[in-house]
């Protein structure tokens, strides 16, 4: 179908969940743009909203909800406004959101992004209502056919791989993004020399499962290979990639990552539990052993690495001896932060048919204990770096004062610093850190 300009109408988008989200939403901007559509400052001015969704949690699907309910009241007040669904959510419920909710006129899951253009298109022509969710690895093949609207010209995703095979039995990723699949890494290369000739200095490689890149290859290809072609990438500064899977992640790719001058000091390794019987349970296909084993050698190898992790409170038979096994492993990792989430079950998966639940206030409290702790840990680690000087990239001001700007660490902990005449978004600088607080550190600019 040939595309018709929709030149003046403005489009806004919404992105929940992760990080390949966040990228899948930069390529949705992408084919409106190239519809003629101009980015809407409030959802108010828009005449079509997209809502990229996530289905991780509960919680993340009952925010969308209440965002249908505000588009609701605008397509109320303004004619011809288009409400389009994506992402997790949509490849999960398909026609059934139409069927709950009408005023939707689109579903378009994961591997849909390339029919946006025709659909919108259709749609705006009085088109019937469109569902499309079927899986075609392809589409991960052909990604470098979405012209990305990115929003920084610093910073940018490169999704490597996308789907999962793992199936952890609270998880719905499976689900809902397939099977793993790779972009071949001449596509990937293409698109990071492309990246880096257009002024991009820091790149983040996206998959659900990076350790697991290449092997639907077939031909022995792995991440590390992906990482030794990035790294001949003149102009990229440095190279971050999530997320890690402590069962995928090998100790060679670890020696690649630590011999890499560009892959940063940072590893997001989750490690959802502290006790075997639960990490079994969960199907995560290692042991608190092994990932031991593994942490420690990622410590050694790559000095001042900032290892993260998330971890589930509360899935189905924790006791609370297994809940201290996890406080427990926190103080021996002493992990830079933790992500602790609880566990919400998925329809579809096996652990939502198991039935020995906890209570919800026994989650809450094991919540607290989990978080209370770590942000100990994480605010004395913090600590350690007042007074030491660490090279940011400079990334703009802070959003409550613009006389404050921040850059991260090549560990990825952000750093406040006053702004001064001549400073640009994009340099790197030094800067010592005064005083650490648990999520955030305050510095000046080394002279
Ligand atoms: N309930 C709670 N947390 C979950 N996660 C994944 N699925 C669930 C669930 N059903 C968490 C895991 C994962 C992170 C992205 O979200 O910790 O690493
Ligand atoms: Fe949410 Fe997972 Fe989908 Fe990302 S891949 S949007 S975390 S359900």
């Amino acid at each position: 179908m040939e595309s018709i300009k929709f030149t003046g109408k403005k489009y806004y988008t919404i992105t929940y969940g992760c990080q390949m989200n966040e990228s899948d939403t930069e390529r949705i901007n992408g084919q409106l743009e190239a519809l003629g559509y101009t980015p809407a400052n409030v959802m108010d001015e828009a005449d079509i909203v997209i809502l990229n969704t996530c289905s991780i949690r509960q919680n993340a699907e009952e925010k969308v909800y209440g965002k249908i309910g505000e588009v609701k009241k605008l397509k109320e007040k303004k004619d011809g406004v288009l409400l389009g669904i994506a992402g997790c959510m949509a490849q999960e419920s398909k026609k059934k959101l139409i069927e709950r909710m009408p005023i939707i006129d689109f579903v378009i899951g994961p591997y849909h992004i390339h029919d946006l253009k025709d659909i919108v298109t259709a749609r705006n022509a009085e088109g019937a209502h469109v569902v499309l969710t079927k899986m075609n690895p392809q589409r991960v093949k052909d990604y470098s056919e979405l012209t990305a609207s990115r929003k920084s010209n610093i910073f940018a995703w490169v999704p490597i791989m996308q789907g999962c095979n793992k199936f952890c039995t609270y998880c719905i990723v499976p689900y809902v993004r397939g099977r793993e699949t790779s972009r071949p890494i001449s596509d990937v290369l293409k698109e990071v020399k492309q990246l880096a000739k257009d002024g991009y200095k820091e790149i983040t490689l996206l998959g659900q499962n990076v350790n697991s890149y290449g092997l639907d290859f077939r031909n022995g290809t792995d991440f590390s290979d992906l990482i030794k072609a990035l790294d001949t990438v003149d102009g990229i500064e440095r190279i971050r990639y999530m997320t890690s899977h402590p069962r995928d992640m090998t100790f060679e790719m670890v020696d690649a990552i630590a011999e890499s001058p560009k892959v940063v000091t940072q590893m997001h390794l989750p490690v959802q539990h502290g006790s075997n019987e639960m990490l079994k349970k969960m199907n995560r296909g290692y042991t608190i052993e092994h990932y031991f084993e593994l942490f420690d050698y990622v410590k050694k190898k790559i000095p001042d690495v900032v290892v993260t992790t998330d971890l589930i409170t509360g899935f189905p038979g924790e006791t609370e001896e297994m809940h201290k096994e996890t406080l427990e492993i926190l103080k021996r990792a002493r992990f830079d932060s933790a992500y602790t989430f609880i566990y919400s079950p998925r329809k579809g998966t096996p652990a939502a048919r198991m039935t020995d639940t906890v209570p919800s206030d026994i989650q809450h409290r094991r919540l607290n204990e989990i978080m209370e702790l770590q942000n100990k840990i994480s605010l004395e680690i913090n600590k350690e770096m007042e007074g030491k000087t660490f090279q940011v990239i400079v990334e703009g001001p802070t959003k409550q004062n613009k006389d404050n700007w921040f850059g991260r660490t090549s560990g990825n902990k952000m750093i406040m610093f006053p702004y001064r005449e001549g400073l640009k978004i994009g340099q790197t600088l030094d800067v010592t850190v005064e005083t650490a607080q648990t999520w955030i550190l305050k510095g000046k600019e080394k002279i």
